[in-house]
């Protein structure tokens, strides 16, 4: 188990309320959040979806401050005292996403690191090119949201390429653990040494509810104490939480 001195970061949710396919209302969103709470989570980065195509940056981050709100005031009113969300998106990689006025407004707050989430089949040059025009023009760092996933559609060509991006940081879901195909591709990521983060991609408390710690604790098997704790402790630096 995690050393006191390693703050737990879900690095993916969609806890936010009636913001996209996940927390449906401000109650559930704040039984996600203390469902990670309870895991020993600390910092939860609220990732709801941006697609480009559908709303511009300035009414996202609206309709986002919004959201945000309900959510500390249901946690106030059941007197939850910790104050560990932090605002993100998962930014939908589009042709025309380099263009958005405001796209660096979508990063992680705090941090120069913005979510991509790739479409779902083999990569194309012009998905990389978005990213790489948006990360060069506003100094920021990408982090490829459940890569994991992409096993099902990617060739070894696919991942080399993404391995390429300057600085890219690799976030995988934490229940991806359960299946072995998964679990492998994990552990070859982190013997590689890619930057890699957790995430549960938690969508609400049923079908995809927060599932961060079965993650944590197959890794604290798997690797030694010494890997596992730089492991949580890199975590914290690549999302510069040290
Ligand atoms: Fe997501």
């Amino acid at each position: 188990m995690p050393s006191e001195k390693y703050m737990l970061i879900d690095t993916h949710t969609h806890i936010l309320p009636d913001m996209d396919d996940g927390a449906p209302n401000a109650e559930v969103g704040v039984k996600m959040v203390k469902a990670l709470l309870n895991q020993g989570v600390r910092s939860i980065f609220a990732t709801p979806h941006y697609y480009h195509h559908l709303e511009t940056v300035s009414e996202f981050l609206n309709r986002r401050e919004k959201a945000y709100l309900e959510i500390m005031s249901e946690m106030r009113r059941q007197g939850i005292a910790e104050r560990p969300i932090v605002l993100g998106a998962e930014v939908s990689i589009e042709r025309d996403l380099q263009y958005a006025q405001g796209v660096e407004k979508l990063c992680i707050e705090g941090t120069d690191i913005i979510l991509f989430e790739l479409p779902y089949s083999r990569l194309k040059g012009w998905e990389v090119s978005v990213i790489e025009n948006i990360i060069f023009k506003h100094r920021l760092r990408p982090m490829i949201a459940h890569v994991d996933r992409y096993l099902d559609v990617f060739e070894e060509s696919d991942f080399m390429q993404l391995y390429q991006i300057p600085d890219v940081i690799f976030q995988v879901d934490a229940s991806c653990v359960d299946k072995f195909r998964y679990r492998s591709f994990l552990m070859k990521l982190i013997k590689k040494g890619r930057r890699v983060v957790l995430g549960s991609d938690c969508h609400n408390m049923g079908t995809r509810k927060p599932d961060y710690i079965k993650g944590i604790q197959y890794l604290g098997k798997k690797l030694d104490k010494e890997s596992f704790n730089k492991l949580l402790y890199n975590m914290q630096e690549i999302l510069n939480i040290t």
